[in-house]
């Protein structure tokens, strides 16, 4: 029996190269790119706090030294900003990293893929159910409304089983997603009988596509340890998910919100232009900056 039932531990896959995002990441990870003023990282980081979440393992690798100084103090930046009473800007740089919050850091060394980057979590997550986060998917809730994970979350604590967070994608984009089918619960929840990693549209079981978020047990990682590699020489997230759902219930769940693709060039544009016109700050300047537009 699992140890702990509450969802404490939320994972961040963070080693991959985004060589969709080349030059931009030769040198700094992808997730450190900022939508408006804030990097992708600490988007889903704070998605995971405000779902209750405290203890955040990241699965890094070479490159990504940037994101764990993000979480750490900046004692410099921090004590120029003191000296010059700036404590507005004091205050922003602090909150990156709550005082309650823990962060753990594991490397993956070879990329093996989604599914190998999770194992690599393992000896941290322990016996317990977790999430995972894909920070390259940058998910907004509803306005005034529970952020996607915290309704997760929500979702597994009635259900007790695993829930991936689903969205429906046209035919000719299934191949780029990981898609579900089974069983309609009703409330936009659909029981998984099915999950294939990116297949083509006429092997597709649904329109049914998995967004990078996920609450798991732990009984994946004994899953994902027997996959062998899947599509694109992978070792897939999918493919575990897939076997565990042999043994266990698997929920879909159609999340309340909106997603933007930061890992392409399209979501990314997306994600910059829709936040930047609700930020408090800028929104309004860049509101009428766009209606000058000739486009
Ligand atoms: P992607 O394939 O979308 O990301 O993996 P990528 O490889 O970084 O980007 P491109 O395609 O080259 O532009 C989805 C997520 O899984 C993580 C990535 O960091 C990303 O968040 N991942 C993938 C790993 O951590 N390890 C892997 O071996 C594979």
């Amino acid at each position: 029996m699992p140890t702990s039932r509450r969802i404490r531990k939320a994972v961040f896959p963070v080693a991959g190269f985004g060589t969709r995002f080349l030059p931009a990441t030769k040198a700094q990870p992808k997730e450190m790119l900022p939508v408006v003023d804030k990097p992708l990282i600490q988007y889903a980081v704070e998605e995971a706090y405000a779902a209750g979440i405290r203890d955040m393992i990241f699965v890094t690798g070479r490159n990504k030294r940037a994101i764990e100084d993000h979480y750490d103090t900046a004692y410099e930046l921090e004590s120029q900003l003191e000296a010059s009473g700036k404590n507005a800007l004091l205050r922003i740089a602090r909150s990156v990293a709550p005082e309650d919050m823990t962060c753990s850091y594991v490397r993956q060394p070879r990329m093996l893929g989604l599914g190998h980057a999770v194992l690599c979590a393992e000896h941290l997550v322990g016996d317990e159910p977790f999430a995972v986060l894909l920070a390259d998917d940058l998910m907004v809730g509803p306005e005034g409304g529970e952020g996607v994970l915290s309704q997760m979350v929500r979702t597994y604590n009635n259900l007790g089983g695993s829930v991936l967070a689903v969205q429906e994608v046209p035919l000719d984009q299934v191949k780029r997603y990981g898609i579900v089918a089974g069983d309609p619960m009703g409330d936009g929840l659909t029981q998984v009988r099915a999950m294939v990693e990116k297949p083509s549209p006429e092997n597709a079981p649904s329109r049914l596509g998995v967004a990078g978020r996920y609450v798991l047990t732990p009984g994946v990682f004994e899953e994902i340890r027997r996959q062998t590699k899947g599509a694109g020489g992978e070792i897939q997230l999918t493919d575990g998910i897939a076997s565990l759902m042999k043994k266990e219930s698997v929920y879909a769940y159609s999340y309340k919100g909106t997603r933007y693709d930061c890992g392409s060039k399209e979501g990314f544009l997306q994600a910059t232009v829709e936040l930047a016109l609700a930020h408090p700050e800028v929104g309004g300047y860049f509101k009428d900056y766009l209606k000058g537009l000739a486009l």
